[in-house]
């Protein structure tokens, strides 16, 4: 059973691992935290010092609970240092074959219970699991960036999991203070899957020169109160990173056209554009560019937003329908993860299950295009008269 006394390990000291380590030491957990690169490690100590002293700065820890959260942390350079953990959380490079062979190599060192589980956001989980001998103890944990701000994490049985596991592992982590919820191993898991309408449609609408993209983000911002448009999330997130999520998505879908990449998106990462982190994306960054101005037609606006939210609905109810997570987690998951206004679900209840497939309908007849297909449990909850909630 995990508890408090749960030694937990972190592999991987980058952004994520960091970030985890943190978490799990605020929440009185001894962590040990192993990387492979010593400059790595050296760069994840002084990010957490500077982390706590900030919080510290800002009160919202003692200054005893600052040096016991350092205290807390042990960082390694060696994988049999991990030999005690109970749990252990892997947050390494994005690469299937190099996360199966560090699953393997802790397998031979690590004790019999001990969970083993990984924070990827692409690769599946019973894919990592199958390079150990028993897959029961393997499940993805995945966190949101950055982990110690974001409250959402997705718990992530593998089909060989063991349910009882997930159950303990899900308590765990609920007591570090982090809502939780379930998802099946499917690509994007939820929100990496539901939210690829939020770019992808926002690109549709641009390339077809419906709007420019600052009246695309300002419609999602005032009309649809996002916190930010899906161009300058795009620019803010990278598109060396946001590109590639949804081109491992779509493929991973087996090319399936609702998931489909934006030539304009992948332009600019070919042009090495990244966004902010290279001062030129969608927009341009650099000291002294000018912002352009968004065209405030109202009327314009509630078009783009309704198309985008639409889209993003029906994703979620084909995420439900698929049975990848349950209504509330979905909706928990798009407002705990990336900050939505409202579950999509829940929206799509506001907004009457009718208009919701008109919208569709009229797209589908539009574009003629499998990409607009309608969810079948809208069609059904149509049919039978039935809301999400
Ligand atoms: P990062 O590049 O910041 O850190 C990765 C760390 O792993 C580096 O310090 C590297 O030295 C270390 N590493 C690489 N190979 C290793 C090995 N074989 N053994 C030990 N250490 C090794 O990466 P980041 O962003 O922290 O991502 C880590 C994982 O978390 C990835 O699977 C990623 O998909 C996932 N993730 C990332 C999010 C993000 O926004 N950055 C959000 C949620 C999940």
């Amino acid at each position: 059973m995990l508890s408090q006394q749960t030694i937990v390990g972190v592999i991987g000291s980058g952004a994520m691992g960091s970030g985890i380590a943190q978490v799990a030491a605020t929440a009185g957990h001894q962590v040990f935290v192993y990387d492979n690169n010593l400059t790595a490690l050296e760069k994840a100590k002084i990010i957490l010092t500077s982390s706590l002293a900030k919080l510290l700065e800002k009160q919202k820890i003692s200054l005893e609970q600052q040096n016991k959260i350092s205290a807390n942390i042990t960082f390694i350079s060696a994988l049999n240092g991990l030999a005690n953990c109970n749990l252990i959380i892997e947050a390494i490079v994005e690469n299937l074959d190099v996360k199966k062979s560090v699953f393997s190599e802790l397998e031979k060192i690590v004790r019999e219970d001990c969970i083993l589980a990984s924070n990827t956001s692409s690769l599946s989980i019973t894919s990592i699991a199958a390079s150990c001998k028993n897959a029961e103890r393997v499940m993805g944990i995945h966190f949101f960036n950055p982990a110690t701000i974001m409250p959402l994490v997705e718990i992530i049985p593998g089909i060989a999991s063991n349910a009882d596991l997930i159950t303990n592992s899900k308590k765990l982590v609920d007591s570090w203070g982090k809502v939780t919820v379930i998802a099946k191993d499917t690509p994007g898991f939820i929100v990496n899957r539901v939210a690829r309408p939020f770019y992808s449609e926002a690109l549709r609408i641009y390339e077809e020169g419906i709007a420019d993209m600052v009246t695309i983000d300002w419609a999602m911002k005032e009309i649809g109160g996002f916190k930010m448009g899906p161009f300058e999330l795009m620019d803010l997130i990278g598109h060396d990173v946001n590109y590639v999520v949804t081109e491992t998505v779509w493929k991973q879908f087996y090319y399936d056209p609702k998931f489909k990449p934006a030539l304009s998106q992948k332009r600019l990462l070919e042009a090495g554009f990244l966004g902010r982190k290279t001062q030129r994306g969608f927009y341009n960054y650099a000291p002294g560019a000018i912002m352009p101005e968004a065209q405030k037609n109202k009327e314009l606006g509630e078009r783009i937003f309704k198309r985008i939210l639409i889209m993003l609905i029906n994703e979620a109810a084909d995420t439900l329908y698929l049975k990848i997570a349950s209504a509330e987690d979905i909706d928990l998951a798009m407002t705990k993860g990336v900050n939505y206004p409202k579950g999509l679900l829940k929206w799509a209840d506001e907004l009457g299950i009718q208009n919701v497939i008109k919208e569709l309908t009229d797209l589908k007849d539009f574009y003629e295009e499998d990409r607009y297909r309608i969810s079948p449990i809208l069609k059904q909850n149509f049919w039978s008269q039935k809301s999400f909630y």
